[in-house]
């Protein structure tokens, strides 16, 4: 397979991205070659499995150009990739995403997953309240799977909700997820749920430094929660009773390390059946807890 069209300055898809990869892996990008294919499909208006099919197509000059600024952003900025394209694939959907909002990650789709579960068991229509909706990503594939689900999502950040709407309009859901500024449950005072899900900033501000370059990119609204990482979680568990239905479900995402003390903060909110769920790579992820029938 030939990596160069024919002339010294024409570089072909393949050739761009062995040469990419290997820089990028030389600065210590954890997916160099994933970045890469991202990165190229981005700059030539196409996508990731089109490039296979194109590997000896020569890039062109205006091409090349846009490209490399693009791997320039990436490996000294520190840009992650979903920024420098816009984009990120969450449970199928194909959201925007901005500075204004974290990236959805991998590990959230076990808190959808373990929300389903729990929607399934009810009938009829159902109050769902996502607190800190960030790019909409959870209230978004609930309201994609569960017709019946009238969702309410909420977010401290007014730039994070412009996004989120923005979403749901791109998705045909706006009709289904309404969209609330507020802290924790302020914006919801009085009212009453089913399930309450939230993927809250749960870090410990003493961990900056040792976090990944890219994290600096993202608000840090949505990375930290006080000094010890639980300052959202744990006003948000000791007054989900208050906005519960009887028998109503809690489901927040977790560090893993944390894991145990959440399901503690649960049990003393008077919650039932407190259980933890792990994610795909096995690490405690997930804590759900329902209110009491008598409640
Ligand atoms: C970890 S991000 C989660 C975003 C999205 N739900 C997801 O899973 O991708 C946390 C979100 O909570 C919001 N947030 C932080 N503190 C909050 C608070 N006290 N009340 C409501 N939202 C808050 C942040 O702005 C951010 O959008």
């Amino acid at each position: 397979m030939t990596e160069r069209a024919p002339g010294e300055e024409t570089w072909t898809v393949l050739a761009l991205l062995r040469w990419t990869t290997r820089h990028f892996a030389a600065q210590g990008i954890e997916t160099p070659r994933l970045d890469a294919e991202c990165l190229l499909a981005h700059a030539l208006g196409t996508d990731r499995l089109r490039l296979y099919l194109d590997f000896d197509k020569p890039v062109k000059p205006d091409e090349r150009a846009r490209f490399r600024e693009l791997v320039r952003c990436r490996a000294s900025g520190r840009i992650p990739v979903a920024q420098l394209t816009g984009r990120r694939e969450f449970w199928s959907l194909p959201l925007r995403v901005t500075r204004d909002v974290l990236t959805p990650r991998p590990e959230t789709e076990t808190l959808v997953g373990v929300a389903l579960a729990f929607l399934a068991e009810l009938d009829g229509e159902r109050r769902v309240l996502d607190l800190g909706t960030g790019s909409g990503a959870i209230a978004l594939a609930l309201a994609r799977e569960r017709e019946k689900a009238r969702i309410l999502a909420t977010d401290v950040s007014v730039e994070a909700l412009s996004v989120a709407r923005e979403n749901a309009r791109a998705l045909g859901l706006s009709h289904r997820v309404e969209f609330v500024q507020g802290s924790l449950y302020e914006p919801v005072r009085g009212e009453r749920f089913d399930l309450l899900v939230s993927n809250p900033p749960y870090l410990a501000e003493g961990e900056a430094n040792a976090l990944a370059p890219e994290l600096a990119h993202e608000p840090q609204c949505a990375l930290f929660g006080g000094s010890d990482g639980f300052a959202v979680l744990r006003p948000l568990v000791a007054h989900a009773p208050e906005y519960l239905r009887p028998g109503g479900a809690l489901a927040v995402e977790v560090a893993p390390p944390q894991a145990a003390t959440v399901a503690g903060f649960c049990s003393e909110a008077g919650l039932e059946h407190v259980a933890i769920q792990r994610d795909l790579a096995g690490r405690p992820r997930v804590v759900s807890a329902r209110a009491r029938e008598d409640a």
